[in-house]
């Protein structure tokens, strides 16, 4: 009889997990349902007796996908899993509370002194530094503050949020309830979007159990599921939905770590911001902070998707270049034809083209070009990939997705569509780019998020890639907007 670990997670429940764990115990063996390692052409990864295999489709053809001792598995054993270090090993209902209990201990402001010296900063989107909202909820007096956690995943190509709510949910509820207690707030919520049942299910039972434990006695838990606006990971619009309203914009000031939900200060966060903390408790913030590039302090869970190889997460120390993250660790397209564009950080992201390669993966290298990490997830293509139809693709998404409370995302984004179209059923005469070009300035100057704010980044990339491909047009051509090329001017 033989320990097997078999990962019950979305992904290899699809390629078939479930049905391998019953012909395993069938067969007799002891059958643990771990999360995923992340490794996404892997799956279904099964890993017996320690000697991992995948991907396995015949349980009696398993010498044709033997990987070796998984401990010494390159595409693991080569990360830096500070967040996912459990993640794949671990049964997720196992849960020993020792350390958790020790951490609930300290004393808040030194808690708070951890998160500022690691630089976290948060792995949403905006990038904003913690401490600074940690700080703030602590500093802002109220009857009741909350935790809430954006478990929304909308960028595509993302499943980070997914992968550990699955595979460790407990990793989640360590970080929930310390950055509770620092803070202040007694009551977390999880805004989980409605595509993950999964995660839904794992993470209940997880609550479950640490109820059992008596750890909600003393930090309520409580599970939400969103009802699928890509609006609603912005965290204003979120909180909106939260209170049972539609899911719409707020002003801001006042921030949520003021005023946030029903008007009491909450802290909001990312999943894999929160699963961060107790990796910074753990190594201390000052070591935490030697991992990664300038102020891009950490790991960032880089998810490959698209036309990719070797698609799947990769915990990864910020700056890493992009050459290295799609040739080294995704192998390539997997059409096996050269490299044309990867967008980086969801839809709202740039379009980084082959002569951005070399570019490190890090909050101000990003931003030197006009773009940014997001939530870390890069979406692959090939070069044939058609980039005025991914142009046309972001104005369209924001269409869509607008929550239509201001006029230049609402209304411009439809203009943007048909901007785009006549561009490219018209060609690129120089007033055709000038109203495209001038709808992006006005979108991001007066859009009230950065839903209209940062759609002209995807637009602007993509028609700069094309640009760059064959024309001279100057506003255009800096690939990355003329951002870009002001600061290539220094
Ligand atoms: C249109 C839009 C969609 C967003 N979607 C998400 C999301 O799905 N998940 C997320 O964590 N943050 C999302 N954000 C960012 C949040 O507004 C917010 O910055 C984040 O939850 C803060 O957490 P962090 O500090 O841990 O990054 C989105 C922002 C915008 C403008």
């Amino acid at each position: 009889m033989s320990r097997v670990l078999v990962p019950n997670e979305a992904l290899a429940n699809a390629l078939g997990a479930n049905e391998l764990a019953r012909e395993l115990q069938a067969r007799g063996h002891e059958v643990i349902r771990t999360g995923g390692f992340g490794l996404a052409w892997l799956e279904p990864m099964l890993v017996i007796d320690g000697e991992a295999y995948g991907p396995v489709r015949d349980l009696d053809a398993l010498d044709a996908v033997a990987l070796g001792p998984l401990a010494e598995l390159p595409e693991l054993a080569r990360q830096r899993r500070i967040v996912f270090d459990r993640c794949g090993h671990v049964d997720p209902m196992e849960y020993d509370a020792s350390w958790l209990l020790e951490q609930l201990e300290r004393e808040p402001r030194e808690i708070i002194g951890e998160i500022k010296a690691s630089g976290l900063r948060g792995r949403g989107g905006a990038g904003f530094p913690a401490h600074i909202k940690w700080q703030t909820v602590f500093d802002t007096p109220a009857p009741q503050k909350y935790i809430v956690v954006n478990a929304d995943e909308g960028d595509s190509g993302t499943f980070a949020d997914r992968l550990i709510m699955e595979g460790d949910p407990f990793r989640l509820i360590e970080g929930m309830m310390i950055s509770g207690h620092a803070t202040g707030a007694d009551k977390g919520i999880v805004y989980l979007r409605s595509e993950y049942p999964l995660a839904a299910e794992i993470f209940a039972n997880a609550m479950d159990k640490a109820r059992a434990l008596g750890l909600l006695e003393r930090f309520d838990i409580e599970l939400f599921i969103g009802a699928g606006a890509y609006i609603c990971g912005e965290e204003t619009s979120l909180l909106e939905s939260l209170e049972g309203k539609r899911g719409e914009v707020r002003f801001k000031p006042p921030v949520p770590a003021v005023a946030g939900l029903f008007g009491q200060p909450t802290l909001v966060h990312n999943v894999i911001t929160l699963c961060s903390v107790p990796g910074i408790l753990d190594l201390g913030g000052k070591a935490y902070a030697e991992i990664g590039t300038g102020a891009s302090t950490g790991t960032s869970t880089f998810q490959l998707a698209g036309n990719i190889k070797r698609g799947g997460l990769y915990e990864l120390p910020f700056g890493i270049s992009l050459r290295e993250l799609v040739e080294d660790w995704g192998g390539g397209t997997r059409t096996g034809r050269p490299f044309g564009a990867a967008q980086v950080g969801g839809p709202l992201g740039a379009y980084l083209l082959e002569r951005h390669l070399d570019t490190p993966l890090g909050y101000e290298d990003m931003a030197a070009l006009g773009a940014g990490i997001g939530h870390g997830g890069l979406v692959v293509f090939d070069d044939t990939v058609d980039l005025v139809r991914q142009a046309h693709y972001a104005f369209e998404f924001c269409a869509h997705e607008s929550c239509g409370k201001c006029t230049p995302c609402r209304i411009g984004s439809v203009r943007g569509k048909e901007a785009v179209a006549a561009l490219a059923s018209g060609g690129y005469t120089e007033d055709r780019l000038e109203v495209i070009d001038e709808l992006c300035d006005l979108m991001e100057q007066a859009s009230l998020c950065q839903m209209g704010g940062m759609t002209p980044i995807p637009v602007r990339s993509a028609l700069g890639g094309v640009l760059s491909r064959g024309s001279r047009n100057e506003k255009f051509h800096g690939g990355i907007v003329r951002k870009n090329r002001e600061s290539e001017r220094g």
